[in-house]
């Protein structure tokens, strides 16, 4: 379907940073935003892009005490002719139907987010950054927006984008890799079989507060979580899935038990390493056996994936009160790799081999 939202311009442009170099991660935040509201009835309508800025919300809305939302994570990226492009998005749209389906949201029609997506990059193009190791993250979310403290799901929502001009989440905003001290969390978990962890939402986050606050004592940039029943098997970093290579295996946690986000940039990671002709697992793996292959020198690297973190090589795991060194604590070479040809790919000074790359279409 063609959607044709309306436009209103900002009359107070934002504070822009002076250098790409000073993005960080969504520290800025361009002048527009989507709104889209839903209503039972009338489904979703009224598309519409305006000033991105505070708006009202009834201190009785339900999301502010029940948390029924959600959102996704996608980035657009400037190729070398000046075009820009958008990342395996289908897989998005994907991921959302089955993030609403848990959370009572409705569904968006299938084609909305893209479009809704050019359209908004489109008015706010020029705030796209052109630096190596930047790109626009975009931050869609739905909200329920329902004057009511019953424990049901709302009857009016809100699909909300904002965009962000940023660099890496973690490491320094020079387009480079450096490596990152994870904590081991063994006391909170962040998912259980039959919640949310495969969904994308933000009480899975909330709820790894005092997790990540174990992490930034122990000096760790994030938390590597381990699964609720036993804390024994390693499942995902707080911001993004984690592969373990030992020898020659690289090892990710499964999707089957539900408590694993389903990462777009973990199933390229996935795809990538086969095409390579590495030997990839999606199996359980054990603390206790990564423990023993860092003191036995089998453990050749760690790296977290994810859009915001892309790919981000971890050079100490902390585990209750022990550091373990992953391979040489440097930069390992698989991730090194997957990082030139992914963002390559996504930027366009690779060729995309894997027809991952969607074009984002401005013509009037
Ligand atoms: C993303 O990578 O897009 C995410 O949503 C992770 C976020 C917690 C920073």
């Amino acid at each position: 379907m063609a959607y044709n939202f309306t436009v209103e311009r900002t009359k107070n442009p934002k504070k822009r940073p002076e250098s790409e170099t000073q993005l960080g991660f969504a520290k800025y935040f361009t002048d527009h935003m989507f709104v889209m509201d839903y209503d039972e009835g009338q489904g979703w309508h009224d598309g519409r892009i305006v000033p991105n800025e505070p708006f009202l919300i009834d201190p009785a809305s339900c999301v502010l005490h029940y948390a029924q939302m959600m959102f996704e994570g996608m980035k657009a990226y400037r190729c070398p002719d000046g075009s820009i492009q958008i990342f395996r998005p289908e897989m998005n749209v994907q991921r959302m139907k089955k993030t609403n389906e848990r959370m009572c949201i409705p569904d968006l029609p299938d084609d909305l987010l893209v479009a809704a997506v050019e359209q908004l990059i489109k008015v706010d193009k020029d705030w796209m950054p052109k630096l190596k190791g930047t790109a626009m993250y975009i931050r869609p979310f739905i909200f329920g927006d329902e004057v009511s403290f019953s424990v049901l799901p709302a009857k009016h929502y809100r699909f909300m984008i904002i965009l962000s001009p940023t660099g890496s989440y973690y490491s320094a905003n020079d387009g480079g890799l450096s490596t990152t001290r994870i904590y081991v969390e063994d006391e909170y978990v962040r998912a259980a079989p039959g919640g949310t962890g495969f969904a994308k939402v933000g009480g899975n986050y909330g709820g790894g507060m005092r997790a990540s606050k174990n992490a930034m004592k122990n000096d760790c940039k994030d938390v590597l979580w381990l699964d609720a029943a036993e804390h024994k098997y390693v499942e995902e970093i707080g911001t993004s899935n984690a592969f373990f290579k030992i020898n020659d295996e690289v090892i990710t946690a499964p999707l089957d038990s539900g408590t694993i986000l389903p990462g777009i940039t973990r199933d390229s990671v996935i795809q990538l390493l086969k095409k390579w002709g590495m030997k990839v697992s999606e199996r359980k793996l054990s603390i206790d056996d990564i423990v023993e292959a860092s003191e036995n020198g089998s453990l050749k690297e760690i790296f977290a994936s994810g859009t915001a973190a892309v790919i981000s090589p971890i050079g100490v795991l902390n585990y209750k009160g022990k550091d373990y060194t992953v391979g040489d604590g440097q930069v390992g070479e698989t991730a090194q790799k997957l990082y030139d040809t992914l963002y390559g790919i996504q930027t366009g000074t690779v060729e995309d081999f894997m027809g991952w790359t969607y074009p984002l279409n401005f013509d009037e």
